[in-house]
């Protein structure tokens, strides 16, 4: 089953997610659904330094939005400000320092932005990355993958809920990855134990598809936010470059700039169209796409989707 869905995976890939799918599906893009002013609204971008995220925060400072930028690394996030400022001559792009592998510390940034900050309007979870070794944060004691990309947003969007509920049509954008189709969902969140055949791409997709169901359940239960998730396609970015390796080394010319991979997070905090469509999906090129692929037997059932949640939350 895993080699089905690796090569149906691919096929896709080569077809939709690389630059050339992008070039394709752009042909049918309004590009009317993202002019807009959004002075006023205020976004929050995680790993806003780089690639899909630094695109996404340009794009929307570009617009007039105020936007936070949450980043590991004060040298690297200030050096991307600079960079958006001097673009987009918006003096109103905050940066934040939060290390998202360490969950404490991602709660107390929450509460402090709550107590702080009247408004926020969007969040995008963005930041993500595929590390290849196992290990455990030496806070929590989890699994770094599952750390950085899975719970670190969960405690962060349950944190800024109740703040983003206070605005008039909130958004939650969740970067996650095509690499999910791989995956039926864990209902055991995480574990402490090293596997035997620990592989980072397998945690690293779990991860994602973690982030897709946590995207359904937020929609069924905050009906006043929009919330929706996407796979921005081949990216070549310091992500891509670090966690894919031999797969970057030779595919890395069919890959898309970070402008391209960004589109739709761009379009997925903008567009009013986005709205009319049913929270909790998720898109690929400003479509809605399939969750899961044919006939790959990745859809959980429902005991284990309670189950998981159960986990996260505790
Ligand atoms: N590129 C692709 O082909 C592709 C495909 C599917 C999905 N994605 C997803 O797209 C998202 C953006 O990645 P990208 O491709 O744009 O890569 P990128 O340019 O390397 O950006 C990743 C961002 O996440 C930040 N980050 C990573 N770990 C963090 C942590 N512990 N705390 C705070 N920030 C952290 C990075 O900070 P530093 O700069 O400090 O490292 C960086 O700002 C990720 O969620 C990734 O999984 C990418």
């Amino acid at each position: 089953m895993t080699v089905y869905r690796k090569a149906l995976l691919f096929t896709k890939g080569l077809i939709y997610e690389s630059k050339n799918g992008y070039i394709n599906a752009a042909k049918q893009f309004d590009q009317n659904d993202v002019s807009v002013d959004v002075t006023g609204h205020v976004f929050m971008v995680t790993g806003a330094n780089s690639g899909i995220g630094k695109e996404v925060t340009k794009e929307l400072a570009s617009r007039g939005g105020e936007v936070h930028m949450v980043c590991r690394s004060l040298e690297r996030a200030n050096a991307a400000r600079d960079e958006i400022v001097k673009a987009t001559k918006n003096e109103k792009i905050f940066v934040h320092i939060v290390d998202l592998s360490n969950i404490r510390s991602v709660g107390e940034f929450a509460k402090s932005f709550s107590e702080s900050h009247g408004r926020l309007d969007t969040l995008v979870n963005n930041a993500g990355e595929m590390v290849a070794d196992w290990r455990l944060t030496e806070t929590e004691n989890l699994e770094v993958n599952f750390a950085t990309n899975s719970m670190s947003h969960f405690v962060l969007t349950e944190s800024l809920l109740p703040l983003m509920e206070k605005s008039e049509r909130p958004r939650v954008v969740n970067v996650t990855s095509s690499g999910m189709l791989l995956q039926c969902l864990n209902p055991k969140c995480f574990s402490k134990e090293k596997p035997n055949n620990f592989e980072a791409i397998i945690a690293y997709a779990q991860c994602k598809r973690q982030l897709t169901v946590l995207t359904e359940h937020w929609a069924e239960k905050h009906s006043s936010v929009h919330f929706s998730c996407m796979h921005p396609g081949w990216v070549d970015t310091p992500a891509a470059k670090r966690g894919l390796g031999d797969f970057y080394e030779k595919m890395s010319h069919k890959f898309r700039t970070p402008a391209q991979g960004a589109d739709t997070v761009v379009w997925l905090c903008l567009a009013e169209k986005v709205l009319s469509i049913p929270s909790g999906s998720y898109f690929q090129d400003r479509k809605v796409s399939m969750k899961h692929l044919p006939l790959a037997t990745t859809k959980e059932s429902k005991r284990d989707r309670s189950e998981f949640l159960k986990c996260m939350k505790n």
